[in-house]
């Protein structure tokens, strides 16, 4: 049986490697937080981290994980950034329906993690990827720059 690292802890979990990584945490596992938005790795919603790097959960067969640590947003809290970034979500406001933003906060808490003090242009390259039908985009940004600061 496979075995994951999953937030830290140590998980076997019987799952065939080419289910999708998103079906694993969230039928199998119940680890609701992350998102079914698309599937087909073009919202953002499913976002989490292999040893800290974003990537959509939806497209990744879980064979294709290795050894890699598995972060999703029921864990990102644990992490510096991540915490910075739950912290900047609430003082700001930045949610409106919800439904994006584990997959936001899991996008900005790698580009933070990666780099502490971005731009404009930055953010908007680490975040092009997650979609907000809230439109929350401008809240999402001064989040980010809170959180930098913090
Ligand atoms: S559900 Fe994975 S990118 Fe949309
Ligand atoms: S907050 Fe509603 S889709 Fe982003």
């Amino acid at each position: 049986m496979p075995e994951f690292t999953i937030n830290g802890e140590k998980r076997d979990v019987d799952v065939p490697p080419d289910m999708p990584l998103l079906w694993m945490l969230r039928d199998l596992l119940g680890m609701t937080g992350t998102k079914f938005g698309c599937g087909i790795a073009q919202c953002g919603a499913c976002t989490v981290h292999l040893d800290g790097v974003a990537v959509r959960s939806c497209q990744l067969p879980v064979g294709r994980v290795g050894n890699r640590a598995i972060t999703t947003i029921e864990g990102v809290g644990n992490t510096p950034a991540g915490a910075k970034i739950q912290k900047a979500w609430i003082d700001l406001e930045v949610i409106q329906c919800g439904y994006c933003q584990p997959g936001q906060i899991m996008s900005a808490a790698a580009l933070l993690t990666g780099n502490p003090a971005p731009d404009d242009a930055d953010i908007d390259a680490a975040m092009a990827g997650n979609l907000c039908r809230c439109g929350t985009y401008v809240r999402i940004r001064e989040g980010i720059k809170h959180a930098a600061r913090s």
